[in-house]
């Protein structure tokens, strides 16, 4: 059996034992859905467009959440079991010759080499091939029948088994590869005619062994990589082994790792060699980090990215963020929508930026909030500097040129021009634009009175 590989994914189920409202493929694991991460094992062997995805509960949310390009779908209106699902897909995946993978949408650990040896397993066999494993508690999984020469002879589900059947700890994954023509001109053969009123797509392989064609099994060691997620308990144990699995490919590319089981780095994570993550940060969403880079403990970063030898000191909080090479941010910075801190910057503890650029080499290293701000190179922001972007009705922008100096505790009230190499002097609330390399002093002056003090104190030593 050769030629081309179909894949349909089984994704239209809520998934009553998650308890939930989302349905089930919508839930993550390892930093995407499960859907998701089925497609993703997938694609190595498949091009999208021959992928169908069969959804059904929340289907516009489900296809929405998908995010390959080219994969189609299929509508199942009513779940009446997996048998049917594949049934539901028919039309849209085409009915030929070649090799039919069939997927559970709710096994995200599966790996893409194990579907290339089913898919090599399946040509020796004239029905097809499906992956089994042993587990130490089989409850709820379809368990394998062996025949006489060690092919499958039937999958028979945990409703509809005997307790013969039930002590069988060689289980049903979920992962098959059929013949397609032999698959498409059986599927009718599949009935409800079960304890739940079903239709099992397991029974397939029955029906196939019933008309002499034999199914091999694949048996996988690693039972770990094929758990199907059912409750939240479940989805924890697959998070967990996904989080293993992206920080030993990440350490094993040269990155090091520290207290690796503290670390979260979502699927589509890059890091560059010999970076260092310390322990409890978080790399999420698509953050891409370049060589030589640290990122210090505590530390969140979601769709960031960082250049090269970039120092990202203690508990930074960074959103879709750009950070230039050699820069140094934090402890304690935040920066979010759109920020940009250029090449050796320096952004300091309890600063935030939103919206806003730091050019090359400027600073602001402490207290201070820069929102929707365009900073030129080599300025220096003092602490507590503040733009003051909104009015209570509109955003503002504040532009502050290159080599510029802003005194501490100064108020920019946007919207504001400060030129290249102006001053601003500590303490002043700034409401005008400011030419290049001028003074701008914004604050009432200082008054003194001499024996002031003085007087005050011995006029209250009189007092009766
Ligand atoms: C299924 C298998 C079982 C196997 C187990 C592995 C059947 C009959 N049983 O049981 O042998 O051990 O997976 O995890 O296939 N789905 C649909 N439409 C439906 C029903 C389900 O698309 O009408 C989808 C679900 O969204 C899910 C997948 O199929 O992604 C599996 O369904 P689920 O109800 O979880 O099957 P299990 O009872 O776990
Ligand atoms: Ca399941």
């Amino acid at each position: 059996m050769t030629g081309n590989v179909k894949v349909v994914i089984l994704a239209a189920g809520l998934g009553t034992r998650m308890r939930s409202n989302r349905a089930k493929v919508l839930h993550e694991a390892g930093g995407d859905t499960l859907l998701n991460q089925v497609i993703r094992a997938a694609l190595p062997v498949a091009a999208a467009e021959n992928i169908v995805a069969v959804v059904g509960h929340q289907a516009e949310q489900v296809r929405e959440s998908v995010k390959f390009g080219g994969v189609r779908f299929a509508e199942q209106p009513q779940q009446k079991g997996t048998g049917h699902a594949v049934l539901c897909a028919r039309n849209e995946i085409g009915v030929e010759d070649g090799r039919l993978l069939i997927l559970n949408g709710d096994g995200p650990l599966l790996r893409p080499e194990t579907l290339r040896m089913l898919l090599q397993k399946s040509d020796a066999s004239e029905g097809g091939a499906i992956v089994t494993t042993e587990v130490a508690d089989p409850t709820g999984y379809g368990r394998i029948l062996r025949d006489a020469n060690d092919a499958v002879a039937a999958i028979v589900e945990q409703k509809a088994a005997t307790s013969e059947q039930l002590q069988i700890r060689e289980i049903n994954p979920g992962v098959y590869c059929f013949n397609a023509s032999l698959f498409w001109k059986y599927i009718e053969q599949i009935t409800p005619d079960n304890p739940a009123n079903e239709y099992y797509l397991t029974d397939m392989v029955g029906i196939m062994k019933n008309h002499g064609h034999s199914i091999s099994p694949l048996l996988v060691k690693d039972e770990t990589e094929l758990l199907g997620i059912n409750t939240r308990v479940e989805l924890a144990i697959a998070d967990k082994i996904l989080r293993d699995r992206k920080t030993h490919e990440l350490m094993l590319s040269g990155v090091t790792v520290q207290t690796p089981e503290t670390v979260t780095v979502d699927v589509e994570v890059q890091v560059g060699q010999d970076s260092l993550i310390e322990s409890h940060v978080q790399l999420l969403g698509k953050t891409r980090i370049g060589a030589n880079c640290r990122i210090g403990t505590g530390s969140v970063l979601r769709n960031c990215e960082l250049a090269d030898n970039v120092t990202i000191l203690p508990y930074v909080v960074a959103d879709s963020t750009k950070v230039g090479r050699g820069a140094a941010i934090g402890p304690f910075s935040r920066l979010r929508m759109n920020a940009e801190a250029d090449e050796d910057t320096h952004i300091g503890n309890f600063v935030e930026l939103k919206k806003t650029r730091l050019g090359k080499g400027s600073k602001a290293s402490h207290l201070a909030y820069l929102g929707d701000a365009v900073i030129g190179s080599r300025a220096n922001i003092g602490a507590g500097t503040i733009t003051c972007n909104y009015d209570g009705a509109r955003k503002h922008r504040t532009t502050i040129g290159d080599e510029s100096f802003i005194g501490s505790n100064s108020t920019l009230v946007a919207p504001l021009t400060i030129a290249e190499g102006a001053y601003v002097a500590a303490g002043s609330t700034i409401t005008k634009d400011v030419e290049p390399d001028a003074l701008a002093i914004g604050r009432a002056y200082q008054v003194e009175k001499p024996g002031w003090a003085k007087k005050r104190r011995a006029a209250k030593h009189k007092e009766p």
